[in-house]
C-alpha cells in the first residue's frame, strides 16, 4: 500500500503574501470552504498576529471548516504562538506553524543572533505551541540556504520539544532539484530522532523549480508538500497544488504515495482563487490553464479522437474541467438561489445582503438567461453585498463612444454618504470612466494594471474586470463583474478604491523581526 502524502494548502497565507493578493474575511472563509472540499489535509488559514483581520480570518475559518486541519502562522516568540493557540481555538482539529531563520545571512543580517539564540527560541517556540495543542509544526526558515551541520542541531532538538512535523523551506527559491532532494534525504539520515516527526517541504519558486523541488523531495522521504492554488505565493509564487497532486496521481507508477484530493474540484478551486484574488491564470497553466487540455494542431486532434491516450496523459473532466453546471436560470426562486449559495459555501452575513444578492442574481439571469457557479461566486464578490468596505458606491454610469468622437462618461457616485457626479472625456470608454470616478475620489492612487476576462464562454458571458491600485506602497486588486465590461471595470476600480479606504495594516511574518 502506498504512503499517504500530506497536502498542505497555503494560499490563505503565503499565497496572500503576493502583493495586491489580500482577501476579505468572507473571501477567506469562501477559499476554505472550497479547500475543504479539494479535501486538503491541512489548511494554512493565516498568520493570526499580523493583525486583527488576520486573527478574526482564522477564527472564521477555525468555526467553518470540519475536515480539514486549520493551520496558523507564528513566528518563535510567545506572542505570536498565543495568538495563534487562540485563533484557533474553535477547530475541531488544529495545527500551529511556528518558523525561525537558521541561514547565515538571514541570522546574521535579519534577526542578528547567533546560531544558539536561535536554537533556543525555536525549542522555546514549539514548547508554547505544545500549550495549545499536540500538533505543532517547525520550520527554519531559508533552510535551503542553512549549514546542514546547524539544520541537523535544530531540527533533532525541535523534534525532541515536541515539533510532529518538520517543514524544510526554500524559501528564495534557490536550491536545484536534485540537491533540494538530496537535503531531504541526507536530513532524515543525520538526524537522529527523524522518526518521530512527519517530514514536509515548502519551496518557492523564483527558479521556475517549485514544483520539481518538492517531488525531489517526495521521493526522498518528504510526506507532506505545501503549496498553494495556482501557484499563488510570495514573489514568483509557491508550487502549485495542483501540479504536485496531478503528478503524483498521473504517475502513481514512480511515486510511493498518493493523496486524498478530490481533483475534480481542483479547477473551481483555481477560478475562485483568480476570481477573488484578481491574479489571471495564464492559458498555458498546466492543469488549470484554458488551454491545458486543448489540441490545436490537426495531428493531435486526429490522434486524440482516434485514442484519447496518444496525446492525453489525464483527463479534463477528473480535474473538473467542463463541471460548471447550469445551476439557475430567470424563473428560479429566493430559495433556490440561497441553497446554491450554501452548496458553494457562500454564507452571506444577514437576509439583507442576501436580499441584495438575490435581487443581483435577476437582473443578470434576466441579461444572460443562464447563470453559471462562477458567476454566482463573481455577484457575491462584489462591493454592497458583505458592506465591510462600501465607502464608494457607484449610483449611476453614462458613456458616449462613437468613431470620430472623444469618449465622454457621466458617473454618478456615493462617497461616504454624500452623492456626487462628475463628466470627463478620455481616451477611450474605460479611461474616461477611471478618470471621473478618481476626480471624485481624489485617491492619487496609480493604476498598475487592467485586465477583463470572460467568466464564461459566449457572447454574452459576464465580463470580470480587475483593477490594481498602489498608493503609499499600499498594492490593492479591485473586482468587477457584469455582462457590461464598462460596468465591470467602473465597479473594479471602485472595488479597489474601497479596498484602499480599509486600511488594513497587516505584518509580512517573514519581513517583520
Ligand atoms: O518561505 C518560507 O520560508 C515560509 C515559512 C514561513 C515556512 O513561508
Ligand atoms: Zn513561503
Amino acid at each position: 500500500m502506498s504512503d499517504h502524502l500530506i497536502i498542505f494548502d497555503t494560499t490563505l497565507r503565503d499565497g496572500e503574501q503576493s502583493p495586491g493578493a489580500s482577501m476579505t474575511r468572507e473571501e477567506k472563509t469562501r477559499i476554505a470552504r472550497q479547500l475543504e472540499r479539494l479535501r486538503v489535509d491541512v489548511i494554512e488559514a493565516g498568520f493570526p498576529a499580523s493583525s486583527n483581520g488576520d486573527f478574526e480570518a482564522v477564527q472564521d475559518i477555525a468555526r467553518a471548516i470540519h475536515d480539514s486541519t486549520v493551520c496558523g502562522l507564528a513566528r518563535a516568540n510567545e506572542n505570536d504562538v498565543r495568538r495563534a493557540g487562540e485563533a484557533l481555538k474553535p477547530a475541531k482539529s488544529m495545527r500551529i506553524h511556528t518558523f525561525i531563520a537558521s541561514s547565515p545571512i538571514h541570522m546574521q543580517m535579519k534577526l542578528r543572533m547567533t546560531p544558539e539564540q536561535v536554537l533556543e527560541q525555536a525549542v522555546k517556540a514549539v514548547g508554547w505551541a505544545r500549550r495549545y495543542t499536540d500538533n505543532v509544526e517547525f520550520s527554519p526558515e531559508d533552510a535551503g540556504r542553512s549549514e546542514p551541520d546547524f539544520l541537523c542541531r535544530l531540527l533533532e532538538a525541535t523534534i525532541a520539544a515536541g515539533a510532529t512535523t518538520v517543514n524544510i523551506p526554500d524559501t528564495v527559491g534557490y536550491t536545484m532539484p536534485w540537491q533540494f532532494g538530496a537535503l531531504i534525504k541526507s536530513l532524515r539520515e543525520r538526524v537522529p530522532n527523524s522518526d518521530k516527526a512527519v517530514w514536509s517541504v515548502h519551496c518557492h519558486n523564483d527558479l521556475g523549480v517549485a514544483v520539481a523541488n518538492s517531488l525531489a523531495a517526495v521521493m526522498n522521504g518528504a510526506r507532506q508538500v505545501e503549496c498553494t492554488v495556482n501557484g499563488l505565493g510570495e514573489r514568483a509564487g509557491n508550487a502549485s497544488l495542483e501540479e504536485i497532486v496531478m503528478a503524483v496521481r498521473t504517475r502513481k507508477d514512480v511515486f510511493p504515495c498518493a493523496t486524498r484530493i478530490d481533483t475534480t474540484q481542483i479547477v473551481a478551486a483555481s477560478k475562485l482563487v483568480s476570481g477573488i484574488t484578481g491574479f489571471p491564470v495564464q492559458p498555458n497553466k498546466a492543469i488549470v490553464g484554458a488551454n491545458a487540455f486543448a489540441h490545436e494542431s490537426g495531428i493531435h486532434q486526429d490522434g486524440v479522437l482516434k485514442h484519447r491516450e496518444t496525446y492525453e496523459i489525464m483527463r479534463a473532466e477528473d480535474v473538473g474541467w467542463g463541471a460548471n453546471k447550469l445551476v439557475l436560470g430567470k424563473l428560479s426562486g429566493r430559495n433556490a438561489f440561497k441553497t446554491r449559495l450554501t452548496e458553494l459555501g457562500i454564507d452571506l452575513p444577514s437576509d439583507d445582503a442576501v436580499n441584495v444578492a438575490f435581487a443581483r442574481f435577476k437582473e443578470l439571469a434576466d441579461k444572460k438567461g443562464e447563470v453559471f457557479d462562477e458567476d454566482l461566486h463573481a455577484l457575491v464578490s462584489e462591493e454592497g453585498i458583505v458592506p465591510a468596505h462600501e465607502y464608494y458606491r457607484l449610483a449611476a454610469l453614462k458613456v458616449t463612444s462613437e468613431t470620430g468622437t472623444v469618449p465622454h462618461a457621466r458617473v454618478m457616485m456615493n462617497v461616504g454618504d454624500t452623492e456626487v457626479v462628475a463628466e470627463i472625456d478620455g481616451d477611450g470608454p474605460v479611461d474616461a470612466v477611471f478618470k471621473a470616478i478618481e476626480r471624485m475620489a481624489g485617491s492619487n492612487a496609480s493604476l498598475l494594471l487592467y485586465s477583463v476576462n470572460a467568466i464564461t464562454g459566449g457572447t454574452d458571458a459576464q465580463g470580470e474586470v480587475t483593477v490594481r491600485l498602489e498608493r503609499d506602497g499600499r498594492i490593492v486588486n479591485g473586482n468587477g463583474a457584469d455582462t457590461d465590461i464598462i460596468v465591470a471595470s467602473a465597479k473594479a476600480y471602485i472595488n479597489a478604491l474601497n479596498r484602499l479606504h480599509a486600511k488594513v495594516v497587516r505584518l509580512n511574518p517573514q519581513l517583520a523581526a
